[in-house]
């Protein structure tokens, strides 16, 4: 008598593998079925007689463990003619027929793989946290791959990683390696992606995979995003919706190139394999030496888009984002004030401005720097990071004193990536620019980038800021920018070009980790001309990302709208601009839904607008922990009608705070029918009133009147939007 052995991992997580007794077969096979779970979910390997490594299970997980055994035999699509459709990780050139997951050439220059089940173990890291490593090897090379599942109990997110390295004799090129490859099953599949440009970031657009393959990627090095990020999601069955639906959503965690290949196979399920794209980038792996893939980063929901969303965001907070739980400094910032265009008188009044308007720090901009090529515009001087002697003749110390004297913080403006050929450090360093020997050079904004592969340049970046902190112990603050793509992608450092783009990432992130030593605590923006680089491999050494140079408040509200699936509030700086058409209230109610800064010349503002901003910042004072730390929820998509509205509700759900906007300004539009509020406690009593009214305008909310959760979230709450109040903010507290 045989038994099947079913190793079952604990829910939990414990390093604890429990045999059970399987059904008994005459022909038996070691059948291993390695659960990946969280609190709602499951992702279930299984490994066959053959110890190919399968997912057998992906979505809500089922409340029997034992029942994952039967689920491959419920299925009865076309033959596989492979195993492989669905394994855990695609090898190539072996019995493989689609998309593979890692594809190499070994040291014997053989290009077959065929990776098999050997083991697996998984440790408890916390209450919530379990890693599960399982190791795949080649039988008949010395080759192997370690998956790792890192699994966010509470949050019900998986980050998915994998290391891989041989002992042969010599190097074996690695074509293709990818952080993880999925395998899902429904009826069809609808995608949801984003694309767009400088000041149009996070353009959705969703539409259902046909058979083939649709490939999300990147090409561009630096500033990567530009066109396209590596967030998606995907809804099984029919587009999910705010509340309702199967969704799963995605992202590689890194800055770079990325590809992600969604292969709609034959047998109409779905292969997703994600990782650092292997455009021009085959590695030679020594022997002994392994590789690691950046992570991918999934969850999924059964109760939709928003429900993804929120785990997505307590989880960034939690366990990702710099200081995710922590607090954040407004701002004032003088790019749009001043541009170029400043000195240190002007910049001693846009501090003294910063306090009269109540923020908590001034933020000094681009054009402080260079002597020999000033920067007075984006043609010359980026890399030469000494203050300008013309325009800051005492240098930030003295910028710094007048901060301090003021009882505001001081930030500044860095992009120590790249360098204007009309810079001292391009004449100096040559050889430290990225550019192809023998070709004209090619300019993003009159820029180059450094090469971040060369441990030189390393350093030198590392000493802009180590620099800047030495010398100024009291900087508060830095805003690290990177305006430029690759182009003539070279590095006169490195012997193998192939290897250029993983080693620029490798050196980005070396340089951010020493940063992150010395000044573990320091916010920082990640800032990339709006939009260009906004990733979880970025985020960890950053407290908040600069969403869009777009700063129209319309505008912004879809920006914003599609940023939130993927990244928390408390991430999102958001700045008052003199962008776009509307009144300061609607700019200033639609930078409050995050980080909220502010960009306008405080000096020439009305009174009564001015008036406005410092009672705004005295509100958001007040309601800033909710949106910071609390769930958002997203009550009223601008995309689908005239009214925009989200509402930010905190743990306890004793308060909140509600944004609506008009983003329709055609005739009698307006917020016609109550609004359902969402997140409350049903038993719960709660007053609304309104907030950042404009000075002498009466706001027509009843504040006094009391409401039952209940009859707020299944009748709603009417804002009043109307052509006369097109933005509306709402506080909402527990009644007592
Ligand atoms: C980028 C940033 C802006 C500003 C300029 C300065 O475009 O997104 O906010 O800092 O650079 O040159």
């Amino acid at each position: 008598m045989k038994f099947n052995k079913i190793a079952i991992k604990g829910l939990i997580g414990a390093a604890v593998l429990l045999f059970v007794q399987g059904t008994l077969t005459q022909q038996s096979f070691a059948q291993t079925i390695i659960p990946v779970q969280t609190q709602n979910n499951a992702l279930v390997l299984e490994a066959n007689n053959e110890k190919d490594l399968s997912i057998i299970f992906f979505g809500k997980k089922l409340a029997d463990v034992n029942e994952y055994k039967l689920v491959s035999k419920a299925y009865k699509q076309s033959d596989d003619y492979t195993g492989l459709l669905n394994s855990v990780y695609t090898p190539s050139g072996s019995r493989n027929l689609v998309e593979p997951a890692i594809s190499v050439t070994h040291a014997d220059g053989n290009n077959s793989l065929d990776l098999r089940y050997v083991s697996h173990k998984e440790t408890k890291l916390s209450d919530d946290v379990s890693l599960l490593s399982v190791l795949l090897k080649d039988p008949v090379y010395n080759f192997e791959v370690t998956l790792y599942y890192k699994s966010y109990f509470k949050e019900d997110v998986v980050e998915q990683w994998s290391e891989i390295r041989h002992t042969e004799k010599g190097t074996v090129t690695l074509h293709k390696y990818a952080s993880a490859n999925l395998h899902l099953k429904a009826g069809s599949y609808w995608l949801n992606q984003y694309h767009g440009d400088w000041a149009r970031e996070m353009q959705p657009e969703e539409s259902k995979l046909t058979h083939g393959i649709k490939t999300l990627d990147s090409k561009l090095g630096t500033r990567a995003n530009l066109f396209q990020p590596s967030v998606f999601m995907i809804s099984l069955d029919k587009p999910a919706a705010e509340d309702e639906g199967n969704v799963l959503y995605g992202a590689l965690e890194y800055s770079g190139n990325f590809k992600i290949d969604l292969e709609l196979d034959y047998q109409n399920n779905l292969r997703i394999i994600a990782g650092i794209n292997n455009y021009a980038s085959a590695y030679t792996l020594k022997s002994g030496e392994t590789f690691t893939t950046p992570a991918f980063l999934y969850t999924f929901s059964d109760k939709g888009k928003g429900d993804a969303s929120r785990k997505l965001q307590r989880w960034a907070r939690e366990h990702k984002l710099l200081d995710g739980k922590g607090s954040r400094l407004t701002l004032l910032n003088n790019w749009e004030a001043t541009y170029f265009d400043f000195d240190e008188k002007k910049l001693a009044e846009l501090i003294r401005d910063t306090k009269k308007l109540g923020v908590d720090m001034f933020l000094l901009d681009d054009g402080w720097f260079a002597n020999k090529h000033p920067r007075n515009g984006d043609v010359a001087g980026l890399g030469d990071w000494q203050e300008n002697r013309t325009k800051l003749p005492n240098g930030i110390g003295s910028l710094i004193k007048e901060a301090d004297a003021n009882g505001v913080k001081f930030g500044i403006w860095i992009e120590p990536e790249m360098v204007n050929p009309k810079s001292e450090l391009y004449e100096k360093h040559p050889d430290w620019v990225l550019k192809q020997p023998g070709r004209n050079e090619y300019y993003f904004r009159n820029q180059l980038v450094l090469d971040l592969a060369n441990p030189k340049v390393q350093d030198f970046v590392y000493g802009v800021v180590d620099g800047l902190f030495t010398k100024n112990p009291k900087l508060a603050y830095i805003k690290w920018d990177c305006n430029a793509v690759i182009y003539n992608a070279h590095s006169s450092y490195l012997k193998n070009q192939s290897h250029f783009y993983i080693e620029y990432m490798r050196g980005l992130y070396k340089v951010l980790q020493r940063i992150r030593a010395k000044y573990p605590t320091v916010p920082m923006m990640l800032c990339s001309g709006g939009g260009g680089r906004v990733d979880y491999g970025a985020l960890q050494y950053f407290t908040e990302f600069w969403p869009s140079d777009n700063t129209d408040p319309l505008e912004r509200i879809f920006i914003q709208w599609e940023y939130s699936y993927f990244y928390p509030a408390i991430s999102s700086s958001n700045h008052v601009t003199d962008w776009g058409k509307q009144p300061i209230k609607f700019r200033t109610d639609v930078a409050m839904m995050g980080k909220l800064g502010f960009d306008i010349v405080v000096s020439k503002l009305p009174e009564n607008d001015l008036k406005f901003c410092q009672e705004a910042i005295k509100n958001y004072n007040s309601v800033k922990d909710v949106i910071w730390h609390g769930d958002q929820y997203r009550l009223l998509n601008p995309r689908d009608g005239s009214i925009a509205s989200m509402a930010y509700i905190n743990d306890k759900k004793t308060s909140g705070v509600i944004f609506n906007y008009l983003v329709n300004s055609r005739y009698g539009e307006s917020s016609k029918a109550p609004i359902k509020l969402k997140g409350l406690d049903p038993d719960k009593k709660y007053r609304i009133k309104e907030i950042n009214l404009y000075p002498e305008t009466k706001s027509t909310i009843n504040a006094n009147a009391v409401y039952s959760g209940d009859f707020l979230m299944n009748v709603g709450f009417n804002p009043d939007v109307n052509s006369g109040r097109t933005s509306v903010v709402l506080q909402l507290e527990e009644a007592n």
